[in-house]
Formats: structure tokens, C-alpha cells, sequence
């Protein structure tokens, strides 16, 4: 399609929009009467309207049947959590049984490292990216060391090549062979939060399972985002926390991905709890540990329901809309704020840069020459609000459930009066 960089066009294009009645569905916040331009859904996403009305319902049904609400409530609760997993199984490529919700994301990332690392003298290395998400390198150091290595020799991390600023596939899969029978783990951000990557998972996953590994990806910035088929893909694990493309709330709980040939099974070490054993039999508070038989087995706690509500709220509206085409206008919006980009860079050329590869999702991480902080600022004076990464890159993730394309015009305009202006 032929863009244009006009309002008219931009209308247009929303005019167009089959996913356009949804965004009257989200809360924006406001600055300066107006609603905001929100490109910070890969980090917290907006509220959706309908998420009141599922919190208030866990709050009148705790008012009114107090610990009856565990079984009587019109939503249960103590089986609130299975509610989720049909339609969140379909986000990310899996089967129903192979999905769960619990937690937050770094914690599920250490409890499935109970199961899928499992070093041993000469089987004890791990694979993750150059500058992983600062929780997974804790989450990765402390586990090494938990068992005994040395993280400068036991962790692997793939570089970008000089003067690049993403990670080529080839580079990824030299290492996992180069790293060979040693490779315990390979564990990368299948979306990187930096510059918005989407790695090539299958062919990832396909190349360090052949070497006898496990395989996890941690999908913070993946799940509600890209295609994923983790089942197909044959990968061990995944965790990703439902705050950011997910819409659910502010460090909100955490899904989790375990493959089914691990599903019903004492045989794999795992960290337990009630909440994992059968359910048939749970109340009869037996001492051994029957593991229900999907991955809920590696429930340990009671739901936290009132958090469950939103992400359960969210999930409907997935299951209404489907992957499929929020993706179709992801697609669509991220290529015409790229458009937008190169129209406003040929009026002030030179002053950013997309840092960005073609393999991406939403979002495209731009990298500001010469003005920095104060561009950002501006920004956010004007309502356009993004976030800032060191040390000059600013996000836009335009998330499809809920912005438009004339929010990337109008962030066009802005973006250049700032420029324009030479801030200090
Ligand atoms: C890639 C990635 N991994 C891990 C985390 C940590 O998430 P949590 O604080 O929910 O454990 C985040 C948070 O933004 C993230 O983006």
C-alpha cells in the first residue's frame, strides 16, 4: 500500500480499521485535555474498560459469601486460574493443558529452572543474549551459582556483530554448536526489549534441542504480540508476565508454557505446592504429591484472584479480536509509523535512526542523535508518551487493540516541532 503522510490519510486508513471499535473500549490517560498517544503498551498497557467490572465482581462476591466464594462464587475461585488457560494457550501457540498462570515472571522463570536446568559437570552451560533484560541475568547468574558455577564461564551470551544492532541467526546457532554437548540451557527474550528483535525461535529452538538442551524463552514482550507456536516449535518452557501486550496491570501475574511431555509426570523436579496437586484430592490433605496433570502441576499457591480478574478480563477481549489480526494491523501500524519516520527524517535529516530489524513486532526503538532527554520530554509535555532507554533510545510500541493511525501522524507532527526546535 501507498502511504501517505497527511491527516486525511491517516483517517482514512481508521476509517478502515476492522479492529477500530476497540479502542473506545481502552481508558487513555490525558494531558492537556486530550487523550494521550500511548506507545508505552510494551511496558504497561492501557486499561480496558471492561476490567472494572471483573475486579468489582471478586469484590462483591468476597463481600457477600466471604470463604464460600471458593466454591460458590458464579466465578470460583479456586479454580479461577483454569479459566485462563484455553484462551491464553491460543496467544502463544500451545495446547490448553500445556499453559498455567501463576505468579510473576521472574519468579516462574526460577521455578522452571527447578525442572529444565539441571547441569552436571560436563552439561552445564547456558545460552542467553548480550545485555538480556537485567532480571533474567540475575535470574541466570544467581542460578548458576546456586549450583556451583561460575557465571563468567558457565553463561554464554550471543554478541551482536560490530557495528550491528541485532543478533543474526546464524551467529546464535554457531554458538549453540560451537558450545555442543557442554549446552545445558539456551534461555534468550524471544522479542528483546532494547530494540524490538523478534528472534527466530523455531529455527533456534530446533538447533540447541539438537544438541541435547533445553530450550526456554522468556516472553515479556512476546505473548499478545507476535505469532508464537511453542508447541509445534518443541520448546521446553516459556514464562511471560501479562502487564505489557496483555493489558492486565500494573506487575500483574505471570503465564507459563510447559511442553506435554513433561505434563503428568513425577518424574522431573519441581518445586511444589498444593495448588499443583490433583485437585480430585487435594482437600483430603494427603502428604504425597499427585501432580495434576497439566501445568498446573507447578502451581504452588492458592490463585490470587483479585489479580486473575483483569488478566481474565483481557484474555475475553483476545479471544474476541484473536492473534491473527491484531497482528494484520500491527503490521500495518508499525509500517506506517515507520513511513511517518522517513517523511519526518527527510525534513530534518540525520537527528534519529530506527534501530529496529525487520524482524520485529510492535515496536520500533529509535535512536536519537544529539537531542536527547529534553526531545523526550517534550514529548511527553505534548502528550505523546513513550519511554526512554539508555543512552538515547526512545520506544514506540503503537499496541493494535488500541491505537490509531492517526496517532502516528499526529506523533509525527510533534516529533518534528520538537526537533525543529533544537532543545537544549
Ligand atoms: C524481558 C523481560 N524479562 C523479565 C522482566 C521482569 O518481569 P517481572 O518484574 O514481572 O518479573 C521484564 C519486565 O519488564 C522484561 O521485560
Amino acid at each position: 500500500m501507498e502511504f501517505e503522510n497527511s491527516l486525511n490519510f491517516a483517517q482514512q486508513l481508521d476509517a478502515k480499521d476492522p479492529l477500530r471499535k476497540y479502542r473506545e473500549q481502552f481508558h487513555f490517560p490525558k494531558v492537556n485535555d486530550k487523550d494521550v498517544i500511548y506507545f508505552t503498551g510494551n511496558s504497561l498497557g492501557l486499561q480496558p474498560k471492561r476490567t472494572q467490572q471483573f475486579v468489582n465482581d471478586i469484590m462483591t462476591d468476597w463481600k457477600n459469601l466471604a470463604v464460600e466464594g471458593h466454591f460458590h462464587a458464579e466465578k470460583s475461585w479456586w479454580d479461577y486460574h483454569e479459566r485462563l488457560a484455553a484462551p491464553l494457550a491460543k496467544v502463544v501457540g500451545a495446547k490448553p493443558q500445556e499453559v498455567s498462570v501463576m505468579n510473576t515472571l521472574t519468579v516462574n522463570l526460577h521455578m522452571l529452572m527447578v525442572s529444565f536446568y539441571r547441569p552436571t559437570k560436563t552439561r552445564y552451560k547456558i545460552i542467553c543474549e548480550e545485555k538480556a533484560f537485567p532480571s533474567d541475568q540475575y535470574m541466570l547468574n544467581s542460578q548458576v551459582k546456586f549450583h556451583g558455577f561460575d557465571p563468567d564461564e558457565a553463561i554464554v551470551e550471543v554478541k551482536k556483530r560490530e557495528g550491528e544492532n541485532f543478533w543474526r541467526t546464524e551467529d546464535i546457532i554457531a554458538t549453540i554448536n560451537e558450545v555442543g554437548d557442554e549446552l545445558a540451557l539456551l534461555l534468550i527474550g524471544g522479542v528483546n526489549y532494547y530494540n524490538g528483535q523478534v528472534f527466530n525461535m523455531k529455527e533456534i529452538t530446533k538447533a540447541a534441542k539438537d544438541q541435547g538442551a533445553y530450550v526456554g524463552w522468556d516472553l515479556a514482550h512476546g505473548a499478545g504480540n507476535v505469532a508464537l507456536e511453542l508447541h509445534d516449535w518443541g520448546v521446553d518452557f516459556a514464562a511471560w508476565c501479562s502487564y505489557k501486550y496483555m493489558n492486565s496491570g500494573p506487575g500483574n501475574a505471570s503465564g507459563i508454557f510447559v511442553h506435554e511431555q513433561y505434563l503428568n509426570t513425577t518424574d522431573i523436579p519441581r518445586f511444589e505446592g498444593w495448588w499443583g496437586t490433583k485437585k480430585e484430592t487435594r482437600f483430603l490433605m494427603k502428604p504425597e504429591f499427585e501432580p495434576m496433570a497439566n501445568a498446573d502441576a507447578w502451581q504452588v499457591s492458592n490463585p490470587p484472584v483479585l489479580a486473575l480478574a483483569p488478566y481474565l478480563a483481557s484474555l475475553e477481549m483476545f479471544e474476541e479480536v484473536g492473534m491473527k489480526a491484531l497482528i494484520e494491523k500491527r503490521n500495518c501500524i508499525v509500517a506506517y509509523l515507520e513511513f511517518v519516520l522517513g517523511e519526518i527524517d527527510k525534513e530534518v535529516e540525520g537527528t534519529f535512526e530506527i534501530l529496529t530489524p525487520k524482524d520485529r513486532g510492535c515496536q520500533l526503538s529509535v535512536f536519537l542523535h544529539g537531542q536527547g532527554k529534553a526531545l523526550f520530554h517534550y514529548l511527553m509535555d505534548q502528550g505523546v508518551v513513550t519511554d526512554w532507554r539508555e543512552p538515547n533510545v526512545i520506544r514506540l510500541a503503537p499496541a493494535p487493540f488500541y491505537c490509531s493511525y492517526e496517532d502516528m501522524f499526529r506523533f509525527g507532527q510533534i516529533l518534528k516541532d520538537g526537533i525543529t526546535k533544537n532543545l537544549p
